[in-house]
Parts: structure tokens; C-alpha cells; sequence
């Protein structure tokens, strides 16, 4: 497998952080060797909300959506590491968390694709255009993780 090191978007949705389920969540990030370089916690706003779903305007469950999203507190992330969207969605399982796989968030946490309480990117390019709507450049907080060697080491 082509080396990628990637960043993402990850968001702990509303039930998420209703739930007191942001450590949980993090946490299987960070076991997995994933890293943790931005963060914020925020109510956001129509405008925000909007963009973030565009693709999925004009949809049925679109104001719904938009209406959950924008109620309470969600907890914006980015998680960086070699094919790191790819292992976040496998990390996050399927949408539907009745057919997310046992282990990850959503088979473990949830039974609902309308509270499903993670959202990931699912594309470089959509990682590229989320990252760069819900954080400033400066927010972003690169470091060097001392085991890199030892999750990302080839022999
Ligand atoms: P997320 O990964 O945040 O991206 C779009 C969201 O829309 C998705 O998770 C679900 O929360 C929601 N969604 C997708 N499909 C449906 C659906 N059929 N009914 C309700 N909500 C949906």
C-alpha cells in the first residue's frame, strides 16, 4: 500500500456530546495510533450547517438534519495519520449503525442513521473542503508523534 498521510474531519454530533461520549470516541482514535492535531467544541450555526451538508440538500431527511445539527454543542476534530480516512471511517462503521460492523462507534453506541453521532470525510477531497470550513489554518496544530515509528514503521 502507497504511503498517504492524510488528515480528516471528524465531529462528535450533538448525541455524542449529549451522551458524554466524546472521551469514548476519541479514545478508540487514539489507541488505533491516529493523531489528534485540532479540536474545538462549538454550537453551530445555520450557515455552517448548510455547507457542511450541502451535498445532501434537497434530500428528505436534509432539514431534519440541519435542524439536529445546529441544537446543541458539537466537538470538531482532525485526525491525521497514514490512511487516515479510510481507518477513521472504519474506525466510525457504516452510516447506518445497524449495518456498521461490531467494534466500531456505530455498531457499539448507536441504532440510528439519523443519531448516528460521528460524521467522518469520506473522500481526500471532501477532507480537504471540511478541514478547511470548520477550522483556520492556525488552528490546526501539527506535531511529531514519537510513535510514529512504531504504528507507521515499514520493514
Ligand atoms: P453523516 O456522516 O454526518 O453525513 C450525513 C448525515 O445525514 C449522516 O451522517 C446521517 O446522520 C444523516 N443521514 C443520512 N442518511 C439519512 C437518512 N436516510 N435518514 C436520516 N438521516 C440520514
Amino acid at each position: 500500500m502507497e504511503e498517504a498521510f492524510e488528515k480528516t474531519l471528524v465531529l462528535v454530533k450533538p448525541d455524542g456530546v449529549q451522551r458524554k461520549l466524546i472521551g469514548t470516541i476519541t479514545n478508540r482514535f487514539e489507541e488505533r495510533g491516529l493523531q489528534l492535531v485540532a479540536a474545538k467544541m462549538l454550537l453551530v450555526n445555520k450557515e455552517l450547517a448548510e455547507k457542511h451538508y450541502q451535498e445532501h440538500k434537497g434530500k428528505s431527511f436534509y432539514n431534519g438534519l440541519i435542524k439536529y445539527i445546529t441544537s446543541a454543542p458539537t466537538m470538531a476534530m482532525v485526525w491525521a495519520g497514514e490512511h487516515a480516512i479510510e481507518a477513521v471511517r472504519q474506525t466510525v462503521g457504516k452510516t447506518n449503525p445497524l449495518e456498521a460492523a461490531p467494534g466500531s462507534i456505530r455498531h457499539d453506541f448507536a441504532l440510528l442513521t439519523s443519531r448516528n453521532l460521528v460524521h467522518a470525510s469520506d473522500s481526500v477531497e471532501t477532507a480537504e473542503r471540511e478541514i478547511a470550513l470548520w477550522f483556520k489554518e492556525e488552528e490546526i496544530c501539527e506535531w511529531a508523534d514519537h510513535h510514529h515509528e512504531l504504528i507507521f514503521g515499514k520493514n
